[in-house]
């Protein structure tokens, strides 16, 4: 008999012996249910104006906001990672902020700008623009705001419409509505395909919960918000019906992709999403999530590549068809 098919230790027999399929390496692969890949991967990056500037982020080590031309040449290094898309924040400095976030539409702004430069050095990178008011804002909020401290939904669909024409001009393929105000998608959607922007699609931030994670990248674009929180407009991290309500009405409202934030917090709303729509489901592993694993590993408390791996893989597990994490770059790297 061959010590492989055979054991001394069999005083139990059980009828099923699920550690059979554990045994080696390959048949642990066989029998593996889910697998991260390079594909499953979009990387967001920060952008900030000037030249030669590369800052690393205190609170997100290994994040960097880039200058255009060093942008351009991380991009085509992720690129050749096999890195299918990239989404993109823009750091803008406090004196082009204002109450009504002017430059968030500008043809010319920074975002505007990089996605044009982007499209024309990288055209294969797919490029996601975010479209929320929060980097142009003095008050730090995603909409505009009255006297009272009132975040406004209708007028601030005007601005986010506006914004997401002049990124799909500049080129971008795909807009995210971040802002998380009633009815953005449909009018977003409306104007694209009025304007003949029928390829330009819509990455929804369709279940964006009012979440403490987000303080890394509030941090990278000097974007916390001044007074309040976002709790009027963000969802309440109690709630899981109210997620697959904000699905089912950007669904309706014309969404390709939908997502849900932050993700390893919220396995089960990622799940539960992926049953309720046949569209593709995003995660995204936020800021706050990126920064714990990075300080744990630095401590030498976790073995961090371990922890990321196993993080990711349990997105894919819930059901996330796409990932938007830091760890982009470092895990298409490990996959090689
Ligand atoms: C802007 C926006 C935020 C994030 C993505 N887009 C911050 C916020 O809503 O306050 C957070 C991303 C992260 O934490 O990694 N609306």
């Amino acid at each position: 008999m061959s010590p492989e098919n055979s054991t001394t230790d069999k005083s139990l027999n059980p009828f099923q012996r699920p550690r059979r399929l554990r045994r080696t390496a390959t048949l642990r692969r066989m029998v593996r249910e889910n697998t991260l890949t390079v594909n499953d991967l979009i990387y967001p990056m920060f952008v900030t104006e000037g030249e030669g500037q590369l800052v690393e982020i205190a609170s997100m080590p290994g994040c960097y906001r880039y200058s255009l031309d060093l942008l351009l040449k991380e991009i085509a290094e992720v690129s050749e990672l096999g890195i299918n898309a990239i989404a993109l924040f823009p750091v803008i400095p406090e004196n082009k902020k204002d109450d009504t976030a002017t430059q968030s539409y500008n043809p010319d702004g920074l975002v505007q700008q990089t996605v044009k430069a982007i499209k024309q050095a990288i055209p294969e990178i797919v490029v996601i623009t975010d479209v929320a008011l929060d980097p142009f804002t003095t008050h730090g909020h995603d909409g505009l705001v009255d006297e009272n401290g009132t975040i406004l939904n209708d007028h601030t669909v005007e601005v986010l419409v506006k914004m997401a024409l002049s990124q799909a001009a500049a080129g971008t393929n795909f807009v995210a509505p971040s802002d998380m105000m009633d009815g953005r998608v449909g009018a977003i959607r409306q104007a694209l395909d009025a304007e003949g922007y029928i390829n330009v699609g819509i990455l929804a931030y369709s279940a964006k919960y009012a979440s403490a994670y987000y303080g890394p990248f509030r941090d990278a674009l000097d974007s916390a918000p001044k007074f309040g929180d976002k709790k009027t407009y963000q969802m309440d991290a109690a709630n899981a019906k109210e997620a697959l309500k904000e699905i089912e009405l950007d669904i309706a409202e014309g969404a390709d992709i939908v997502m849900v934030k932050p993700a390893l917090a919220y396995l089960d709303i990622i799940c539960q999403v992926k049953e309720a729509t046949n569209l593709p489901v995003a995660a995204y592993n936020v800021s706050g999530e990126y920064a714990m694993i990075k300080a744990a590993g630095q401590m030498g408390w976790i073995d961090e590549k371990q922890v990321i791996l196993e993080s990711l893989t349990s997105m894919k597990r819930a059901g996330a068809d796409l990932i938007l994490t830091y760890f982009a770059k470092e895990v298409a790297l490990m996959l090689m």
